[in-house]
């Protein structure tokens, strides 16, 4: 494990790089120049995704030249399998958002020391918020500490989902589970950023999250910052959380049980299809 030392300075070079990385993004906010879709339906990419990430890469690679680095747009540094450490960057995470200039998106950097989440920085630049978080740090937005909510209960709560690009193409969908925590709740929001979501959940805003069909750019940063909040992150079925599985349970741990029952007896509402008119 790295010592408190060493976390403290991989979070001041996450910092250092997620500010360069949210200059691009404001620098191009309301002016693309180009939007793609990268495959799946709606999956978007834009010039701000590519050249927040040079930015982001530059930083990171100055300082640490001997870190595996794992980026959504450019993919794994080759010598990823001999590194106890892996950077997990995102550089817009809520790029349809970002697109449609809709505020909430941030950049997200991760790191995981033998798979497990222990650094991360989510700046969202339309808030001028920045959320840093490190193991046995703590968590702090603006610099200062942040902390769970104290919602005792699923029946009071506000929650925050999403649904992956390929639910197009699956029944696991989450739109059964939308349904019945809309009907539990006061209400689930759908942020359209999962490291945004996380760290509301991590500051009290919002007091529980979950989705599926993630990758670890998603989550490496947002996992550390609810952990250090005090809140709990797990499986859906509450197993320790597993970063390759994409899928995530995280809230205040007040109502975890309760959402974590709610989720597993949720069954699919079937093909997507049954939403098309015929
Ligand atoms: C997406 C966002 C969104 C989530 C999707 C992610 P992107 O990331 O985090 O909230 O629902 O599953 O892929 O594509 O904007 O970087
Ligand atoms: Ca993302
Ligand atoms: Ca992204």
């Amino acid at each position: 494990m790295p010592t408190p030392e060493e976390l403290q300075r991989f979070l001041d070079i996450a910092t250092a790089a997620a500010m360069a990385g949210g200059a691009v993004l404001q620098r191009y906010y309301g002016q693309l120049t180009s939007v793609e879709e990268k495959g799946r339906q709606g999956d978007l990419v834009t010039n701000a995704d590519k050249e927040s990430e040079v930015a982001v890469l530059a930083v990171m690679r100055r300082h640490l030249p001997d870190h595996a680095i794992l980026a959504e747009e450019s993919g794994q540094s080759a010598d990823a399998g001999e590194n106890d450490y892996l950077w997990a960057i995102d550089p817009l995470d809520g790029t349809t958002n970002y697109a449609h200039q809709y505020p909430f998106f941030a950049v997200s950097i991760g790191l995981l020391f033998k798979g497990e989440p222990v650094v991360g920085v989510v700046y969202a630049p339309f808030f001028n918020e920045l959320y840093q978080a490190a193991k046995g740090l703590g968590a702090f937005c603006n610099r200062k500490p942040i902390r769970i909510s104290a919602t005792p209960d699923l029946a009071q709560s506000l929650l925050v989902t999403g649904f992956a690009y390929d639910r197009h193409q699956t029944d696991d969908n989450n739109y059964a589970e939308f349904n019945r925590l809309t009907h539990l709740t006061q209400g689930v929001r759908r942020g359209g950023s999962a490291a945004v979501d996380l760290a509301f959940v991590a500051c009290g805003r919002l007091d529980g999250y979950w989705e599926r069909g993630l990758s670890a750019w998603d989550l490496a940063a947002g996992i550390i910052l609810v952990e250090e909040a005090g809140g709990c992150v797990t499986a859906y079925d509450q197993s320790p959380f597993q970063i390759s599985s994409g899928r995530v349970l995280a809230t205040n741990g007040l109502l975890h049980g309760e959402l974590s029952q709610a989720l597993l007896e949720t069954r699919p509402l079937g093909h997507p299809d049954q939403y098309r008119n015929s």
